[in-house]
């Protein structure tokens, strides 16, 4: 029998269900208590309806090496490809044992868009960069993918402040600070699976010569003690960009501004932390207005549920620069390595491209521009 296309996202999620175990299956596709915010995520963007405008000229789109997609962030001190960069997500040799996080840096160098390194990854932060270079250097000279490392405030200070170091070392353009896990989410289905790491797999950065703190257990120390204190430390000793992720309240989109942050990720850590939280994208407009309010601009990015192209031009017209995705970048790990992660980002660039033309946008702007949702 021939094997069905893989065309979109759900394709490649049902594909990778067959092929992953079920714990680790599991492990990544579900949520907190009775998982509503896992699912309300992609329901609220299924919800929000698109206003398109005729009647204008979008042919540059169809040029080949088309730049209409690019986008700039942070101060215009980055581009990528398109808006759509790959969250931190746990321990990528789960659903592809022998490459794992490599894999998918190979993929963001193809797209020229961002890997944020989570604190939690199967590879060292050290080889995910190393590979990095040598994928810009050996095959895409032209890519503009940077690497961000996703941080979590650890019990030990000293701990923390090296892996902060570590990222300054080895090029990494921004600490992606993650403030949603002061504990980690009630996943029950993991309790039931009994969900342990398999020999072999464990965090990789949180392992060197003196200590040793993870074993068998994915629980991490995190430091429920964090609080606004800390992001000035952070930012007294690192002058990376710092980007807070896990904001959900306008007034935390506030102080985060105030506190000097170059940007804010609206999540909910993909509906694995707190249950009945409000979707991201209904709570992107509060962010966005609040941010805007400030004297000092920064950016908003969001993440959760985003599986079709139209849902990236849903967060950019409602004010956000890019969209991250954790999951669709699982599914296409799981099926096919490099080049399952690379046909990941190619088809929602694809979408994302024709939804823009459908809606009469030439560029970015416009998307702002053109007054294109209805929530
Ligand atoms: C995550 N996420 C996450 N976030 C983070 O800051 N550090 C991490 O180590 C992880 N690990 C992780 C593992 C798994 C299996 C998932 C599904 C998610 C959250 C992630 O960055 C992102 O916020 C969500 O995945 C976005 O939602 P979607 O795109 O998965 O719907």
């Amino acid at each position: 029998e021939r094997t069905k296309a893989l065309l979109n996202i759900e394709d490649y999620h049902k594909k990778a269900k067959e092929k992953l175990e079920k714990m680790t299956y599991d492990f990544y596709s579900t949520g907190s208590d009775d998982q509503l915010t896992l699912i309300d995520n992609q329901a609220a963007f299924r919800r929000i309806k698109l206003r398109p405008k005729m009647l204008i000229d979008v042919s540059s789109h169809t040029k080949q090496d088309s730049t209409n997609c690019q986008t700039q962030i942070l101060n215009s001190t980055m581009t990528i490809g398109f808006p759509c960069i790959i969250a931190p997500t746990a321990f990528h040799r789960l659903v592809d044992n022998e490459n794992g996080e490599l894999a998918t840096v190979r993929a963001a160098v193809a797209h020229s868009t961002i890997m944020c390194v989570s604190t939690n990854s199967s590879t060292s932060m050290e080889r995910v960069a190393e590979e990095h270079r040598r994928q810009i250097k050996e095959n895409y000279p032209h890519s503009t993918s940077k690497l961000w490392y996703q941080l979590y405030v650890l019990k030990d200070r000293q701990y923390t402040q090296k892996l902060i170091k570590r990222a300054e070392k080895n090029g990494y353009s921004a600490i992606l600070l993650t403030v949603d896990t002061s504990v980690p989410g009630n996943r029950e289905c993991d309790v039931h699976n009994n969900f342990t790491l398999p020999d072999g797999i464990r965090a990789e950065n949180l392992i060197d010569k003196d200590n040793n703190y993870v074993s068998k257990s994915y629980h991490i120390p995190f430091d429920p003690s964090l609080s606004w204190k800390d992001l000035d430390w952070i930012r007294s000793i690192t002058s990376l960009p710092l980007i807070i992720k896990g904001i959900i309240h306008p007034d935390d989109a506030r102080q985060a501004v105030r506190h000097g942050v170059q940007g804010v990720v609206v999540s909910n850590h993909g509906g694995r932390q707190l249950d009945t939280c409000l979707s991201t994208i209904d709570a992107l407009p509060d962010v966005i207005k609040a941010v805007s309010n400030e004297n000092r601009q920064i950016d908003v990015f969001v993440d959760g549920g985003v599986r079709r192209g139209t849902d990236i031009l849903k967060a950019i017209a409602l004010g956000a620069k890019a969209v991250l995705i954790g999951r669709p970048v699982l599914w296409g790990l799981a099926v096919d390595g490099t080049q399952g992660v690379y046909n990941i980002l190619e088809i929602l660039k694809k979408e994302f491209r024709l939804a823009m033309m459908l809606c009469g946008c030439q560029t970015i702007d416009d998307i702002r521009k053109n007054d294109l949702v209805v929530t």
